[in-house]
């Protein structure tokens, strides 16, 4: 067979087949049988069977192959057996390889979401499913000539090694939720179209970061624990991708978070005990817990303290907030400040819109964060449009005040008669008492950004 017709069995009516090394399998008759869930399996559905079991080791078993064989229908033909070669003239096609669970909302650049069945599988998102905001193609850096620029002002400056970044500055570690501004952008877009990328609900993911703190390094730079003067001081960071103007990313924040040791700001080299992968930075990338993703450059080629903030696009023009009535004859992007810390988010990840489940007990569960450190202290859930309500249960250990840096992971359970109609709403408080608005249209903004409503998921229950 060819992959191309592999690829064409991917539901239960098609048949569902799935290959491993270059053998073929109809899996259709164990589907209902997964341990792990049906919609597991049918995730990797007309692909290949081997992404999913790397991330997924029970499956690294003698057993597993025995029962998969019993499945066997043929092999996948020598060419197709073999990786397809890329294009060297697309500026693109030095992009790594990533894994087929991934939602693509667009290729070339590459934005990818995990699906919402395995955005809270665990509460660090392996590195593989971690959602990916790209605006360029990623760089290709030699780990062994990279160089890192750091610039203060005054004229001084360093240029790091990786090895250097790595030996002269003790490794500082931080468990922190990444969210990109556009994150639920899909639910803004279905009250009024906005430009952007129609993010679902996963434009967030968690990892254990590890690197430098960038406030040791500017300090080792001589950038002193003070502004060197009047008024907001920035830092300015620049990635290694560029436009095809040779115009890089760019973003900044200001130079108080990036000196606060308290605020744990980063010059991260590892994500979940690995070195970072291409797709997220490497070699080294700034991590700013509990603020927007934007400012978290990958790739990362300079650090600037300078007396503005980056003039990059991405941070003037971009990125910013505006009433529901402004659109793009009337916007003046430079009446709103630049985002940082983000407002209170919550969302279901289980069920699904529009799934039929089994009456009996519910299971409910989804993710709560909040920017700024403002850990979550409840989540609210509802299953009936808003009416009455009950806190979920919150995973995890409770963070200390203020660094609530990483999402929480909650569940409800709740019994649920057959025949019933539910409208299940889940809602986040943060400890500052910030709630999440009940309703998009007055939050609608024309770039879709910071789209933070209650998250709505209906579901009928069966017999
Ligand atoms: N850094 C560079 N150099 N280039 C980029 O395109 N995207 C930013 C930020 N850093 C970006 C970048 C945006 S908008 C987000 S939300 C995060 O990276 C996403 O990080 P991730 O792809 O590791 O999830």
């Amino acid at each position: 067979y060819t992959r191309a017709e592999v690829a064409r069995h991917r539901t239960p009516e098609d048949r569902v087949w799935v290959t491993h090394g270059s053998e073929v399998f109809d899996v259709t008759d164990f589907v209902e049988l997964h341990p792990g869930g049906p919609d597991k399996l049918l995730l990797a559905a007309g692909g290949a069977l081997e992404p999913f079991w790397a991330l997924y080791a029970v499956h690294g078993q003698p057993h597993v192959l025995e029962l998969l064989r019993e499945y066997k229908v043929g092999e996948l033909s020598p060419e197709d057996a073999a990786a397809a070669p890329g294009d060297a003239r697309d500026p693109f096609a030095g992009d790594p390889p990533r894994h087929p669970a991934l939602r693509v909302n667009s290729l070339k650049p590459f934005n990818a979401e995990p699906p919402p069945e395995l955005l809270t599988q665990s509460f660090l998102t392996p590195n593989e499913l971690f959602f990916t905001r790209n605006h360029l193609p990623v760089p290709s850096v030699e780990p062994g000539s990279y160089r890192l620029r750091v610039q203060a002002p005054g004229g001084r400056s360093l240029s790091l090694s990786l090895a250097e970044l790595r030996g002269r500055f003790p490794k500082h570690e931080v468990t922190a939720t990444l969210q990109c501004a556009g994150n639920r952008r899909s639910e803004m877009s279905s009250v009024r179209p906005v430009k952007g990328l129609p993010w679902d609900i996963g434009a967030i993911s968690t990892a254990r970061w590890g690197g430098a703190r960038l406030r040791d390094v500017l300090l080792l730079a001589g950038v002193g624990d003070k502004p060197p003067g009047e008024g907001e001081w920035h830092v300015c960071f620049e990635g290694l991708d560029q436009d095809a103007s040779g115009t890089p990313y760019g973003a900044s924040i200001p130079l108080e978070r990036a000196l606060s040791a308290e605020a744990e700001v980063l010059l991260a080299y590892e994500m979940n005990g690995a070195e970072l992968p291409r797709d997220h930075g490497f070699p080294v990338r700034v991590v700013v817990p509990g603020v927007v993703g934007a400012r978290s450059v990958k790739w990362l080629r300079s650090v600037a303290v300078a007396p503005s903030e980056s003039p990059s696009h991405w941070q003037q023009n971009d990125y910013k907030g505006f009433c529901p009535s402004v659109d793009w004859d009337s916007v003046d992007f430079r009446a709103a400040p630049a985002i940082q810390e983000l407002p209170v988010q919550s969302a279901i990840t289980e069920p699904r819109p529009g799934a039929a489940v089994p009456a009996g007990e519910l299971t409910v569960k989804g993710y709560a964060w909040s920017g700024g450190g403002r850990e979550v202290i409840r989540v609210d859930v509802s299953l009936d449009g808003g009416r009455t309500w009950r806190a979920a249960e919150l995973g995890g250990e409770r963070p200390e005040r203020g660094r609530g840096w990483a999402w929480t992971l909650w569940e409800l359970r709740a019994p649920v008669a057959a025949g019933a109609r539910l409208d299940i709403v889940c809602k986040a408080v943060d400890r500052s008492y910030n709630v999440q608005p009940d309703t998009v249209g007055p939050i609608w903004n024309l770039r879709g950004v910071l789209s933070n409503a209650w998250h709505r998921v209906p579901v009928t229950v069966t017999r």
